[in-house]
């Protein structure tokens, strides 16, 4: 069975005080509600206040990126143990803006997420196609290439902690999102590339997002997807009555 799992991926928005007005709202409505994950990833500055508000809620605190060494001189960067330190539980690795901004790569990925790992971190893999390949056929080739490469070398062990967010990048922010029916068949496509990779009891238990213009009217529609286990929320997550509004919208599925 895997559980629905919404997280809010702030990115470069809310000073301390917004996001300790943000995060007290949802942790109030929310006070009760267990039946799916609910994650809040701030910029890093606001991660210690965002996670005192929270302390013993049901919503857990992510950051949005992290380097694979532990320390050393990698001026501006910030690991894993560290992020430990700040009771952090998931890691987005792998956003598409940090790909197109700040030459992530793959390699640079899967190098990430056997940082976070090796912390007890849960990362959140992001892949995407952008609007070329999407027109010219090759969602699913670049879709694979980027699973490939970016989970490489993951045990089945491993590869049962991650979460993957499929986010188009077309529909990052542009108001448009993927329909239902594609944003299912690429998470099925990722599904079986799973099964085939790491068999099917395996890839059954892997939770996959969906990302992209997730709003309140269209998250039920898209959890309904059989491979849809939940969304990765840009803009619709810095509001409380957006964000609560597409958590109560999804809640209560399990696949
Ligand atoms: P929007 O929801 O603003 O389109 O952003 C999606 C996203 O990039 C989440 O990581």
């Amino acid at each position: 069975m895997r559980r629905s799992i919404i997280a809010g991926n702030w990115k470069l928005n809310n000073t301390e005080k917004e996001a300790v007005a943000l995060v007290t709202a949802l942790r109030n409505v929310f006070i009760d509600l267990t039946e799916l994950d609910i994650v809040v990833c701030p910029v890093f500055t606001a991660i210690p206040v965002v996670h005192d508000v929270l302390f013993e809620s049901n919503i857990a605190v992510g950051a949005q990126d992290l380097y694979w060494e532990d320390s050393g001189a990698f001026t501006g960067e910030v690991s894993a143990p560290l992020l430990k330190e700040l009771g952090v539980k998931y890691v987005i690795v792998g956003h598409s803006e940090r790909r197109q901004l700040f030459g992530e790569t793959n390699q640079t990925v899967n190098k990430k997420i056997c940082a976070a790992l090796r912390y007890g971190l849960t990362p959140i893999v992001c892949v995407g196609e952008v609007l070329q390949e999407r027109e010219g056929n090759k969602t699913f080739d670049t879709i694979e290439t980027q699973c490939k490469e970016s989970l490489a070398g993951l045990t089945a062990e491993e590869i049962k902690k991650i979460i993957i967010a499929y986010e188009p990048v077309w529909a990052i922010g542009t108001g448009k999102t993927a329909t239902p029916q594609q944003a299912q068949e690429v998470h099925q496509f990722i599904r079986r590339w799973l099964v085939k990779m790491y068999q099917d009891k395996v890839a059954m238990t892997i939770r996959i997002q969906y990302g992209g213009s997730v709003k309140p009217e269209n998250i039920a529609e898209l959890m309904a997807q059989p491979d849809i286990d939940g969304a990765l929320v840009g803009g619709a997550s810095l509001k409380a009555d957006t964000f609560i509004q597409i958590v109560r919208n999804s809640s209560g599925i399990l696949k």
